[in-house]
């Protein structure tokens, strides 16, 4: 049986960015192979958080994996923090990359661009998550086109191990979704939508309210020439909404051209309004529902059980391996 693992940090609000290029994969995942997620709080300590804050985030997306339609019945779901092996063999895999590999990495050269120093954290974030994927022989990665760079590291990292000692990891693949691998932030389509942009109406997140849904999308920035047509190159802005429009309805862009064929970016937007509302006010029912409940924390206890069961195999073999004294 295959597998696939994938983990959410729990920074500030889930956005419709990291439902359609990661969660809404997990979902349709549920139902093709074995689906471990978790939710990645000690990656998230790679920058400064309110510890208060840390604490509801984390309940938060745990909340949101259920209310987008995670079936704890046939995914894992945990919060990485509760398995002590994810620190453990993120320390090994540290023995064995190289600071050049590091240094390349995009996302952390973004992070400290003009720091003179960075957080150590931040520097070696990748590792942490390779050791996430490979601790649950998971052959994909269902995430963004953002992370493809760190999915292909934990690929050299765990075939560098494999070479050493003999057959040790699954060496995983990304999966990214044909449509909305990089949702594009609505102020600015040139830049990915982020949860960390100042800018709160260049993003929609889950739980925003109708009419924060509606403001960011009548704001979103197109071009000047009305014409609805998908072309990322040239028209990046109208693009990324017909991708939204595309991902929230099922519709396809070819058929939602046609459809808007002669009408102004006004119309468009309007009813995109709708069809994003739409899907939201489901989400946030469910959410609303599950968040306080004593059901939550039971599946995310029950999920830690099975995810420690899995992750200490693992660390038995790789410990094996390196010489370490086991008794
Ligand atoms: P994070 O928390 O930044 O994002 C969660 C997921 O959302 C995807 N994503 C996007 N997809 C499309 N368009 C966007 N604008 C967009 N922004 C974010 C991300 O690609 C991701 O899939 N390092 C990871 C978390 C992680 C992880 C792992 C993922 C830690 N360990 C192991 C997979 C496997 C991250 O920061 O995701």
């Amino acid at each position: 049986m295959k597998r696939a693992f994938s983990g959410v940090q729990p920074t500030g609000n889930i956005h419709i960015g990291n439902y359609i290029g990661a969660l809404k994969q997990f979902v349709e995942l549920q139902n093709e192979m074995e689906t471990v997620y978790c939710i990645v709080d000690l990656h998230s300590i790679t920058v400064p958080q309110d510890p208060k804050e840390l604490k509801e985030h984390t309940l938060d997306v745990a909340a949101l994996y259920l209310s987008v339609g995670l079936d704890p019945e046939k995914s894992i779901i945990f919060i990485q923090s509760t398995v002590p092996a994810h620190t453990e063999l993120s320390w090994i895999l540290t023995c064995h990359s190289y600071t050049g590999e590091l240094s390349r990495m995009t996302q952390f050269k973004d992070k400290s661009r003009e720091k003179e120093s960075a957080p150590a954290g931040l520097f070696t974030y990748p590792l942490l998550m390779a050791a996430d994927i490979l601790l649950y022989d998971a052959q994909f990665v269902p995430v963004g086109n953002d992370q493809k760079q760190h999915i292909e590291l934990t690929r050299d990292i765990a075939e560098r191990f494999n070479n050493k000692y003999g057959e040790t990891f699954v060496v995983p693949q990304y999966k990214g979704t044909k449509v909305g691998a990089r949702i594009m932030a609505l102020d600015n389509p040139t830049n990915k939508m982020s949860k960390s942009a100042e800018n709160e109406y260049s993003r929609i997140s889950l739980l925003d309210s109708p009419i924060k849904v509606k403001k960011s999308i009548m704001k979103a920035t197109t071009d000047s020439d009305n014409e609805i047509k998908f072309d990322e190159e040239n028209k990046p802005g109208i693009s990324n909404l017909l991708t939204i429009y595309s991902v929230f309805s099922g519709m396809e862009v070819g058929d939602i051209e046609k459809k808007y064929k002669g009408c102004g970016y006004g119309q468009l937007k309007k009813d995109l309004v709708e069809v994003v509302n739409d899907s939201l006010v489901d989400i946030q029912k469910k959410y609303n529902e599950i968040r306080k409940s004593e059901e939550l924390i039971k599946i995310l206890k029950e999920g830690r059980e099975k995810a420690q069961t899995i992750s200490q195999k693992t660390m038995e073999r790789v410990k094996s391996k390196l010489g370490l004294v086991r008794f």
